[in-house]
This record gives C-alpha cells, sequence and structure tokens, in this order.
C-alpha cells in the first residue's frame, strides 16, 4: 500500500506485520544510537489543521530516527489563515516534491480526499471521527507487550464513543484480530449503528467493565459539542470516570490505557491514571515505534526503491 488512510482495508496479516516491525523499532529507540538510514534524502512532511501533543511530535522523532528531513509546517501561521483551501494547501506542499506527507484534519474523509490529489504518500494522523490509524497501531502493540494475543483478549473502550476515531480505528483493528470489543457509555454518546460495528454495548460501567482485560478510556471532547448537550463534569465524572471501585469489575489484572490528552478527574481518576495498572506512558513510547514501523512499511513502496 503507498499510503495508510485507515485500519479498514488493512488485513489481519498487514496489521500483524506493522506490529512486528515496530517490534523491531522499539528496540532500536531504546539504544543508545537511534538512527537508521531507510528514509536518508527522503522529505517527510507534518501537516496538522488541529492541535497535537503526541501525534505530531512521535511522527516527527520516528521521521527522524530513520534518516528523513522531517518538517511541520504551522498551520496557525500558514496562508491557511488567508483562506487557502486544503488541496490549494496540498497541491501547493506537493509542488516542493515531498515524499511524505502526514495529515491531520477536522474533517472526516478530508485525507482521504487529499491523498487522490498529491502524488506523495500519505498518512492520516486523525480526520475527524473517523480514523486514527496509527493510534490504534500502538494501543494494539502496547497490550500484545503485555498481554500476547489480542485474539484472546476482552476490551472495554469507554466514554465519549459518538466523537472518537481513536475508538473507530481500535475496534475495526481488535475486530480484524479477533478480540471481543465492547464500548461502554452513556446512549447520547454512542453513534447510531455502533452495534452493527460487531461490539457488545453497555451503559454501565460495572457491566462494561466486568472481567475486561484492557480498560481503554476515552476523553470526553466537549469541543465537538452543542452547547446544552455538554455533560456536568461532576456527573460525568461520577457515573462514567474511571475510579479504583469501577475498575474493581474488571479482572484483577487489567490494564488501563488512556489515547491523552487526559482529562484528570472527568474520564479517570488520577489515582488510576498514575496507578500500577496504567499504561498510558508507555502508549506514548510504543507511538515513535509503530510511527516508525509505518513509515519504513510505505518507504518500500516510494519510487526508486
Ligand atoms: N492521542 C493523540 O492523538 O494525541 P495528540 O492529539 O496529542 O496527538
Amino acid at each position: 500500500y503507498r499510503h495508510l488512510l485507515g485500519i479498514e482495508g488493512l488485513s489481519p496479516p498487514e496489521i500483524t506485520a506493522l506490529l512486528d516491525r515496530a517490534e523491531e523499532a522499539v528496540a532500536v529507540s531504546r539504544q543508545v544510537e537511534k538512527k537508521k538510514a531507510v528514509l536518508r534524502g527522503r522529505t517527510q512532511i507534518n501537516l496538522f489543521f488541529e492541535a497535537s501533543t503526541r501525534t505530531q511530535s512521535s511522527f516527527e522523532i520516528a521521521g527522524k530516527r530513520l534518516g528523513a528531513d522531517v518538517m511541520n509546517m504551522s498551520v496557525s501561521s500558514s496562508s491557511v489563515k488567508k483562506g487557502e483551501t486544503l488541496i490549494d494547501t496540498a497541491a501547493t506542499l506537493n509542488a516542493m516534491n515531498p515524499d511524505i506527507l502526514v495529515v491531520r484534519h477536522h474533517a472526516a474523509g478530508a485525507v482521504h480526499l487529499l491523498a487522490q490529489k498529491v502524488g506523495c504518500s500519505v498518512i492520516n494522523a486523525g480526520d475527524g471521527a473517523h480514523e486514527h490509524p496509527t493510534q490504534a497501531l500502538l494501543d494494539a502493540l502496547t497490550m500484545r507487550r503485555h498481554k500476547g494475543d489480542i485474539g484472546r483478549l476482552t476490551v472495554a473502550i469507554c466514554g465519549d464513543i459518538l466523537h472518537s476515531r481513536v475508538a473507530r480505528s481500535n475496534i475495526l483493528l481488535l475486530n480484524a484480530l479477533g478480540a471481543r470489543v465492547r464500548v461502554v457509555a452513556p446512549s447520547t454518546l454512542l453513534p447510531t449503528g455502533i452495534s452493527q460495528m460487531g461490539v457488545e454495548v453497555h451503559t454501565s460501567m460495572a457491566d462494561g467493565l466486568k472481567d475486561a482485560d484492557i480498560v481503554m478510556m476515552l476523553r470526553l471532547q466537549r469541543e465537538r459539542m452543542a452547547g446544552s448537550f455538554i455533560p456536568s463534569v461532576r456527573e460525568y465524572f461520577r457515573y462514567w470516570g474511571l475510579d479504583r471501585e469501577k475498575l474493581s469489575h474488571a479482572r484483577p489484572d487489567a490494564l488501563v490505557m488512556h489515547p491523552g490528552p487526559m482529562n484528570r478527574g472527568v474520564e479517570i481518576d488520577p489515582e488510576i491514571a498514575d496507578g500500577p495498572q496504567s499504561l498510558i506512558r508507555e502508549q506514548v513510547e510504543m507511538g515513535v515505534a509503530v510511527r516508525m514501523a509505518v513509515l519504513e512499511a510505505l518507504a518500500a513502496h516510494l519510487p526508486n526503491n
């Protein structure tokens, strides 16, 4: 494949091959000398129309570890502010002959559209509420390193499913690898048709977390909600925030994940976020490895390779 636009379209062997490649990248990243030459002479542009800490910085580090020249395009100081469209911006960057474009955009489908307009490889770094494929891959890598075969796991994805591209990509990936997937949320934060995605739907944390191996919490995306539908933080935490009592319904060896950024005291109690069952910091480390793996996989399909 020339682009990575979503988990949709990747076969289970392709997902497993990316995870295996990322495992090697973890080892490289823990060495003193971290550089490889896979992307030497190549240009990678990170084009983020939405805020990011983890994804943008890890794509930059990953590209540099593979020897690429990486340019971070600052949208806030670009001509996008003067009304230039996504496609014109992409065509302008494309005229500078990059090899890889990493794109985050607030509109679902925007990255697919852009991929049709440029000559280089495109990686989706999150498009609206649609997909965030490298997040699902790094989550799977983190789970696999701790729990082994993903196909044997029960994973509870909890909270704001409605606005979450992370949930969507995780559901697609976990289903592809045979995991039992539950979504746990108030009915107002569940998308219509979610039960057709091959998940069990639960509207109480006690039921949804029962005997789960992995509890994945999601950020309450208040910026994507209309005024009157924004739940009160105190009430949300009481019913949906992961605290010690709610976590006690999961397996005793259950592990807790969160893609970040976290809202402490909203969807997760700081005691759990920083506690012994939390994998949240490790997810960040796996993020660099997975992005190295994806960049390497695409490098094999770049012209003159
Ligand atoms: N998980 C994630 O995508 O984080 P950022 O928004 O900080 O990139």
